[in-house]
């Protein structure tokens, strides 16, 4: 089992050396030029037995075995943080990741995914500025998950778990001040090749308005992946509305 933490041979190492270096800054000042080699290399000895004999005595209290990590203590508050509120009935996700079973059954896959960094998903490369809610795991999440999935995927005693993500509101930000429909719904079959479609939504505004933020909110989340939104000011996307099947082909 690998030492835990496992940076705690690094401290170790850090202050070895600059032990050392003390030790030749010492001599320095202290011998003549000659005799400086030979004592060197004899405190040198010295030290370097000593540190070693205090890093071996150091040594079986740092390879403790590494805590067992359950699913309801360290687990849990992760998972439900970060993908339940896409992993749930009614998202377009492809399962949802809401009980320990869930997880549990996934958790090969769920360590695959957030190691390399594809779950959550977040576009934007990390160091290159920062957003608000950024959807991204730690370095010590992600190891948390590693580990609890070599260790078996335990479940741990649920009454360390926090609670279930709360129902969620039916508005992810809040109340809108405008709600908009397609006019007309469309029907996806059971099989065949994806599909792009357009769909054109009147607004009813007769004065310019600034627009915060826009949520879309599919009547099928399963079958729904992404969504471009532009706004028509040429009233081309509106003529071709009348056509509607070419429309579909054109407008991808
Ligand atoms: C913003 C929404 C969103 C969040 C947050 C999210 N997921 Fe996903 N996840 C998706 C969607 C959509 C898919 C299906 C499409 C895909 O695979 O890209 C998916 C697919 C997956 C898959 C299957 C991948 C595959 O290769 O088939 C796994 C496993 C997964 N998610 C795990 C997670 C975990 C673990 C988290 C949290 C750390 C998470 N997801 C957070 C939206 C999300």
């Amino acid at each position: 089992m690998p030492p835990y933490p496992p940076e705690s041979n690094q401290i170790e190492d850090s202050i070895y050396s600059k032990s050392l270096k003390v030790a030749s800054y010492l001599l320095r000042g202290l011998v003549p030029a000659s005799q400086r080699k030979r004592d060197y290399i004899k405190w040198l000895r010295f030290f370097k037995s000593r540190f070693i004999r205090l890093l071996l005595l150091a040594g079986p209290a740092f390879a403790a075995p590494a805590p067992q990590v359950t699913f309801y203590r360290e687990i849990a508050p992760i998972i439900y943080r970060n993908c339940s509120p896409c992993h749930k009935p009614g998202e377009s996700t492809p399962f949802s990741l809401l009980t320990y079973e869930d997880v549990k059954r996934h958790a090969h896959q769920i360590a695959d995914v957030t190691k390399r960094r594809y779950m959550p998903p977040w576009p934007p490369e990390a160091g290159y500025g920062d957003f608000v809610e950024e959807r991204r795991l730690t370095a010590a999440q992600i190891r948390l998950i590693q580990e609890w999935v070599q260790q078996g995927a335990l479940a741990g005693s649920s009454t360390s778990s926090p609670q279930e993500t709360a129902a969620e509101p039916e508005w992810k930000l809040g109340k809108p001040d405008l709600i908009l429909h397609v006019q007309q719904p469309y029907h996806l079959g059971a099989d065949g090749p994806e599909v792009f479609w357009n769909f054109v939504i009147p607004v009813p505004l007769s004065s310019m308005r600034w627009v915060k933020a826009v949520e879309i909110r599919p009547g099928a989340g399963r079958v729904f992946h992404h969504a471009s939104l532009l706004v028509d000011r040429a009233g081309s996307a509106r003529r071709n509305e009348k056509r509607r099947a070419r429309a579909s082909r054109e407008w991808t």
